[in-house]
């Protein structure tokens, strides 16, 4: 039996549950997911203990991990297909992320981008935590053997120290670990915000006007896209593909893309006689259709509280096995004693 799905290549991710999910998070991450499932043998999870190295109520921690999972199902992750879990139901990340710590280097964590991000903007709250984050990140994902993370591009730092840290480890005991490689997508790898083009549309920011999370309504998706910047100069209002000079632009551009299936070139050539007041709302319109069936799923699924929790305990059983075998792999490589029960 474990030939079978040994065949196929392993795929894995997770999400912190911060915040709403955003249309970042969806077109970076989950709808990638999603269209795998046929091809890999793929692990995706809430990454709950990663929540904790921000400040949250424990009330909207637990809600948030619980909405998250069901929006996960809504955004076509087939718990038949998929393996879903929680991340603290697995006890080997904790575990194999302290042993981990001991091989990542102070220099490495204090070049991750996002480690400097996070701590300037959380002057106040600097832990210990926020800073080896990579090396939890870098367990969750080794205990799997996964041979691809399809993560978004802010992320794409983190796999590659990953990558390190599983290098180094084999060069040590062995080979142990599958070095994994980021699957960025081509497409929706950093969806901006939309009142600031060049900031990252974010889960965790305070005010909602720049983002769209999966499950805003119709009427507040429309106003937003109507509101979002497009050129910040005195752009030519053309509906053109410019990063540079039209960020703003850009990011709706690739909004559209991503929930349309049309190139950029083909997105000119349908706006080429109007303007950003035909585009944006056109924009808003694709999210919209986009984003109705799962939020309506998703409404559905939350409801059903038994059901959400047999699909985590299935998912926590299924991914216990594996990450224990790798996890015993580890013990044993670097010297610790056998358990004998
Ligand atoms: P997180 O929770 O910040 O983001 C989850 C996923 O969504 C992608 N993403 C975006 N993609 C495009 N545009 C955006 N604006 C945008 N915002 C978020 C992220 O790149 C990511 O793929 N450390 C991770 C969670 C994690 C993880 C892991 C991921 C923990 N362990 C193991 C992969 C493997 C994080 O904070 O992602």
């Amino acid at each position: 039996m474990d030939n079978v799905t040994e065949q196929k290549k392993i795929m894995l991710s997770g999400i912190k549950p911060t915040g709403d999910l955003t249309l970042g998070s969806y077109l970076g991450a989950i709808k990638n997911w999603a269209e795998r499932a046929e091809q890999f043998d793929c692990y995706y999870f809430m990454a709950d203990l990663h929540a904790l190295t921000t400040r949250n109520k424990p009330a909207d921690l637990r809600r948030r991990t619980l909405e998250q999972l069901a929006q996960y199902i809504a955004c076509g992750l087939d718990p038949q297909k998929n393996t879903l879990f929680l991340q603290s139901d697995v006890h080997e990340h904790a575990e194999l992320g302290w042993i981990l710590n001991c091989y990542t280097m102070f220099g490495e964590l204090s070049r991750m981008t996002q480690f400097k991000d996070k701590s300037s903007k959380n002057a106040d709250n600097i832990n210990g935590g926020l800073f080896t984050y990579p090396a939890l990140m870098a367990a969750d994902i080794l205990l799997y053997q996964p041979d691809y993370v399809p993560v978004g591009e802010d992320q794409k730092q983190h796999v590659e120290l990953t990558r390190d840290i599983a290098q180094r480890f084999n060069n040590l005991y062995g080979e142990t670990f599958k070095v994994p490689e980021p699957w960025i997508p081509k497409v929706g790898a950093r969806v901006m915000d939309l009142l600031d083009p060049l900031s990252k549309m974010s889960k965790s920011d305070e005010v909602g006007n720049g983002r769209i999370c999966l499950m805003d309504d119709p009427a507040d998706i429309l106003r937003k896209f109507k509101r979002a910047v497009t050129d910040s100069d005195n752009g030519d209002g053309c509906v053109r593909y410019d990063p540079e000079n039209k960020p703003g632009v850009a990011n709706l551009m690739q909004i559209y893309s991503a929930c349309t299936g049309r190139t950029y070139s083909e997105i000119e050539a349908e706006f080429v006689h109007s303007g950003y007041g035909v585009f944006k709302p056109a924009v808003g319109e694709a999210v919209v259709e986009t984003l109705r069936p799962i939020r309506e799923e998703a409404n559905r699924i939350i409801s059903d509280k038994a059901y959400i929790q047999g699909i985590y305990a299935d998912g926590a059983k299924k991914a216990s096995y594996i990450a224990g075998k790798t996890l015993r792999k580890v013990y044993k490589k670097i010297g610790l004693v056998e358990k004998p029960f």
